[in-house]
């Protein structure tokens, strides 16, 4: 039974340790250039260094910033200049334009001893050189900056390399706006989508509605804390944000949400809602029933008047519109929604929604700006011109590809940075689970659309929704390092895409984030989590990618503190332990505590022979007449020891358990779908049948010894779960450990 999705996650504890500052001395460059040949020699930079550019203007700003990049880490005092001599230079960096390269983001960039050239066909192109360049650069700047010769070839996969910010949950300064944009710039991201307005919160000054930021940029509280909270962007700041991202050839994409998750403007003009208010900006999160009103010319006034002064801020060729999480209750019930539906001759509410977006997208379009929407904008009939934003998996992007409509890629399970990035130890998120790996597998391309159609995915991007993250420290840590990962499926191409190698090019990140200030999730000493069995000849390695980092570890179920046992050399178990284990950088920040259950056992001893089965069934069949697909053994109680079909399998674990004192014990039996536990051959739990996760208990008396022990146990419908515990004399409630499952009697 489906219910929620099972993230597991199989990792090995790797078996590297801290590497040393030596091992780190590749090019880490991310996104991965397209084209990279390491050459031999290198360039310095050098009082003597110029820095000639083709023309003054913008290519002026870009060499004023590698000027002073070196400049502010050595001490030199070099400029760029566009009056260049009849003599070359012996230090020189050239940046030029060529109008010959067609794409305009592709760079090509020659590191020679004595030379660097930088060839692109725009400036930006030329800003994503200097980047890379940037990322050429030593960590640790003593009194040179010298970096390795290459001759690097390099292009973006996607034109569309977007990152999301909502800052109406919680408001977010201009100054970290600035350092986002900063950030993103980095890894040549190069669309900002800034969702400012939303139910608990509108953010952007609109001078004909004073209303709009004075009532709907703040709530009287937030889930019930009893504190005022709010905030909002003046027009001047919004052109100084745009200006910034301008310079860093980033376009700013506004989302102004309608016809939903509107309760802010409502609050402050409820007279273009169904019911007329009043209302409150929200206060909690989720979908609100309260929308504008689909039947009120007009609402529809007050929204292009809005947008008439959202037009003159951001120069961008879209404006997003929102479309999202629409409930039509309001609508259903709206005397002139009703009407409207009349007159246009509009079959449904769906219908509706249609039309209010179309008319926007008419009335955008006549101002010569494109709207983009989430998919639910393909409900009920897509408007003409429109790119779609999918977010709910891919299909909305599949769907307007097929109908020759542009469409970003932003499905929740790859592109959600606000779900869980680990197993356990995160702050709290909105939920799912989206580690690292995971984004840098997505492919923005699904295998659904044929070559014509896979040119409509204009690219992707991650978003970045903020209920559960009140600081700028905390988006930072939701944004690191998976935006790196993310990065590279936007730019890089396709067939150089390899998790193994972007992970070794991760360490300089780390440490080059650490350097600029700024925080990210620091990776745990090991992905594994939860119950671990190592044999008794086997050691457990902890291990991070950070140099300079230590690992601290408690073995008594306390959280790790830098006062706690220094790792240093694999550790060894004779018997069962619980290793709480966390990775701390010298400014004290800490990675989240990594907790392996550590069972001790014998391979050839400890575990229970298995039985799989392939067939659907409506409750548990007779195993002992059916023929096995597949017999084994596993050495724990777990579905992921079994290779299984994605649906429709059972299984039949069988052996004995060691009850080593004898009294009352209580079995915990949790399944989806059906279950029987026995022992002595006897039924303890019958948790049998169709079913999503269900938990059953049972309390019986054992004599101590080995005793048989069996699990049967199916599912069908998607969703799989099995889990066992137990609980006795001296034993507190836990998994039964693997230590005290036996293959045989003796
Ligand atoms: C969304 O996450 N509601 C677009
Ligand atoms: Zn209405």
């Amino acid at each position: 039974m489906k219910k929620y999705a099972v993230f597991v996650f199989l990792c090995l504890v790797s078996t590297n340790t801290i590497l040393s500052a030596g091992e780190r001395d590749h090019i880490s460059i991310i996104p991965k250039p397209a084209k990279l040949e390491i050459k031999q020699g290198k360039f310095t930079f050098e009082n003597a260094t110029k820095i000639w550019i083709d023309q003054s203007g913008e290519l002026q700003n870009i060499g004023d910033l590698l000027a002073s990049a070196v400049n502010s880490s050595v001490g030199l005092n070099l400029s760029a200049t566009s009056k260049m001599t009849r003599e070359i230079p012996r230090s020189l960096v050239r940046i030029t334009i060529d109008t010959a390269i067609q794409n305009k983001e592709a760079y090509r960039l020659s590191v020679e001893p004595g030379k660097i050239i930088i060839k692109s066909g725009s400036n930006a192109g030329v800003f994503y050189a200097v980047q890379t360049l940037f990322q050429l650069f030593p960590l640790e700047i003593k009194n040179e900056i010298s970096i390795p010769c290459v001759e690097i070839e390099d292009y973006p996969r996607f034109q569309w390399r977007g990152m999301h910010l909502d800052v109406c949950r919680h408001f977010f300064p201009v100054e970290f706006i600035k350092k986002y944009l900063d950030i993103m710039a980095m890894y040549r991201l190069n669309t900002f989508h800034w969702h400012l307005t939303e139910d608990q919160g509108w953010r952007i000054e609109i001078k004909k509605y004073p209303k709009l930021t004075s009532v709907g940029a703040w709530r009287k509280e937030t889930m019930g804390d009893g504190k005022p909270y709010g905030g909002f962007y003046t027009q001047d700041q919004i052109r100084e944000v745009v200006e910034y991202a301008k310079q860093k050839y980033i376009t700013v994409v506004p989302e102004i949400e309608m016809p939903g998750h509107a309760l802010a403007a409502l609050a402050a003009y409820p007279q273009y809602s169904c019911t007329g208010g009043p209302f409150e900006v929200g206060t909690t999160w989720g979908v609100f029933e309260d929308v504008y009103c689909a039947g009120n010319d007009s609402t529809f006034q007050f929204l292009e008047n809005i947008l008439d002064e959202v037009v003159n801020l951001f120069p961008g060729e879209y404006i997003h519109i929102g479309g999202d999480e629409v409930p039509k209750d309001r609508w259903q019930k709206c005397p002139k929604c009703q009407a409207r539906m009349k007159a246009e001759g509009l079959k449904n509410e769906h219908e509706l929604q249609s039309y209010f977006i179309q008319r926007i997208e008419k009335y955008l379009n006549g101002k010569g700006k494109k709207i983009i929407g989430w998919d639910e904008i393909l409900e009920g009939g897509l408007a003409p011109n429109a790119a779609v934003m999918s977010w709910r998996g891919t299909e909305g992007g599949i769907a307007a590809a097929k109908m020759k409509h542009k469409a970003v890629m932003s499905p929740g399970d790859y592109c959600y940075f606000d779900h869980y990035q680990g197993i356990s130890g995160e702050p709290k998120a909105f939920g799912g689970y989206t580690p690292l790996e995971k984004v840098y597998s997505y492919e923005p391309v699904p295998y659904l659309l044929n070559e014509e159609e896979a040119k409509y995915i204009i690219g992707a991007q991650a978003n970045m929704w903020t209920e559960y993250i009140e600081t700028a420290d905390h988006v930072e840590y939701m944004l690191l390092p998976r935006l790196c990962a993310l990065s590279e499926v936007l730019w890089s191409p396709k067939q150089s895409r390899n998790l193994d190698d972007f992970l070794s090019r991760m360490p300089y990140h780390y440490e080059m984030l650490s350097l600029k200030n700024i925080n990210f999730r620091i990776p745990p000493p090991t992905q594994a989590t939860g119950e671990y069995l190592i044999s008794e000849d086997e050691a457990v390695n902890l291990s991070s990618p950070i140099e300079n980092s230590k690992i601290y570890y408690t073995l008594d179920n306390t959280e790790p503190s830098q006062t706690s046992q220094l790792y240093t050399e694999p550790l060894e178990f004779s018997d069962e332990a619980i290793l709480k284990a966390k990775t701390f950088l010298p400014n004290g920040k800490s990675s989240p505590t990594s907790m392996l259950e550590i069972s001790v056992i014998d391979t050839s001893e400890n575990g229970l022979y298995y039985k799989y089965f392939e067939g659907v069934w409506d409750s548990l069949p007779k195993f002992a007449e059916l023929r096995a697909d597949k017999t084994g053994r596993i050495h724990k109680i777990s579905l992921d020891q079994i290779q299984h079909a994605e649906d429709g399998f059972g299984v039949y674990l069988y052996g004995f358990i060691q009850i080593d004192e004898s009294g009352e014990y209580t079995f915990y039996l949790t399944s989806d779908d059906g279950s029987i536990l026995a022992i002595n051959n006897q039924i303890v739990i019958n948790n049998d049948g169709a079913h999503g996760s269900i938990e059953k208990d049972s309390t019986v008396e054992l004599d101590a010894g080995r005793l048989p022990f069996k699990i049967l146990y199916f599912e069908r419908d998607g969703g799989q779960q099995l889990k066992v515990e137990y609980k006795g004399p001296d034993i507190p409630r836990k998994l039964i450990p693997a230590n005290k499952l036996f293959f045989d009697i003796y």
